[in-house]
């Protein structure tokens, strides 16, 4: 843990280190980010670790500006509009991944839709421009902390690590940015009540609909569960043996032998390459012919846990799938 005052020389150390994978931690205008390349999954799953989430949510990605922002989501005239009225500033646009964008599946909790954010505040934008990346950063604090709004809050949170913090001064809002969604066709709905209030939003798009709930604040709405990863083909968790005809997604050393297509998470065992790589080798295992996916298990310990949440969800969700009714 280092805390250092902002200045030419430590953006530029923070920027290399976020080049080479690293994390730092940031001020904006909201409340301080726990930021990591969202190009590099290796670093948004380190970013998941540092915050013992027990579950991959997906993350909101820090651009520089909208042109940026448009190369990697695809944005409707609403999304737009909101961006050239309030960005910079406290909102975030949901809106649905541009093909071709190098934000990785894990940042977007393996979904058809990114979070994108520009923030205001000097640092940030310092930071970003430095690194020339797209920054994926939730608040600084450990799963079911407050957020943090000064260095301090951040530095107290994570004694023991080794992350590099930003120290920007307390921060000026000093609540989350507003989380709105644009990806659907229809009218635009609010996620997260924050920083923007919702009247100004109305003012710019007509009114929104109320994604959140008046007491937590979490959605309402199904739909942001939806968006998550659901597998096409079904799963098999804590496979000892696989079949001929299905697909393996292996973890360890000793994977048995005989599948149709078998990636491994980690053939060492590493946790946090096994979740840097879950996404993107779910999708790409349900691109074979396979009547299903055989999973391995996994340790249910750090970020097994939050690996083993989403299998075990993925598994939920494909038993209802024609292809495994009797
Ligand atoms: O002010 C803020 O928003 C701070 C600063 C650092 O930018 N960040 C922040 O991130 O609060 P986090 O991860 O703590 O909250 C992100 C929120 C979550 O509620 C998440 O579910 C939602 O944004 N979110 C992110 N990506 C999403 C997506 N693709 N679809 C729906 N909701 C998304
Ligand atoms: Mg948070």
């Amino acid at each position: 843990m280092r805390v250092v005052a902002p200045d030419l020389t430590t953006i530029a150390e923070a920027a290399e280190r976020l080049r080479s994978g690293g994390l730092v931690a940031f001020p904006t205008e909201t409340v301080y980010g726990l930021g990591g390349d969202a190009t590099n999954a290796r670093a948004v799953a380190a970013i998941f670790e540092l915050k013992a989430r027990p579950s991959f949510n997906p993350l909101i990605v820090h651009v520089t500006n909208l042109v940026e922002a448009e190369s990697h989501g695809m944005f409707n005239a609403a999304a737009r509009q909101l961006a050239v009225a309030l960005w910079p500033g406290p909102l975030s646009i949901v809106v649905r991944r541009r093909e071709g964008s190098a934000i990785c599946d894990l940042a977007c909790a393996g979904g058809p839709t990114v979070a994108l954010r520009v923030p205001a505040h000097p640092v940030a934008r310092a930071l970003l421009a430095a690194t020339g990346r797209p920054l994926a950063a939730p608040s600084a604090n450990p799963s079911g902390y407050l957020s943090p709004t000064t260095a301090r809050h951040v530095a107290e949170a994570f004694r023991d690590s080794d992350l590099m913090v930003l120290d920007g001064g307390p921060c000026a809002i000093g609540l989350e940015s507003t989380v709105i969604d644009c990806s659907a066709a229809g009218p635009a709905v609010l996620l997260r009540a924050g920083g923007i209030a919702r009247d100004d939003i109305d003012e710019i798009i007509g009114a929104v609909e109320d994604g959140t709930a008046p007491d937590d604040q979490r959605p309402r709405s199904p739909g942001l569960l939806t968006r998550h990863y659901a597998p096409r083909l079904p799963l098999r968790l804590n496979a000892r043996t696989v079949s001929g005809d299905e697909a393996l997604l292996a973890f360890g050393a000793a994977p048995p032998s005989g599948a149709k297509m078998v990636l491994n998470l980690s053939p060492t065992g590493d946790l946090v390459e096994a979740a840097a790589n879950l996404f993107a080798m779910l999708h790409a295992l349900e691109q074979s012919d396979a009547v299903g996916i055989a999973v391995m298990s996994i340790p249910d310990q750090g970020l097994g846990r939050a690996i083993n949440d989403r299998l075990r969800r993925g598994a939920e969700g494909s038993a209802c799938t024609p292809a495994d009714r009797p």
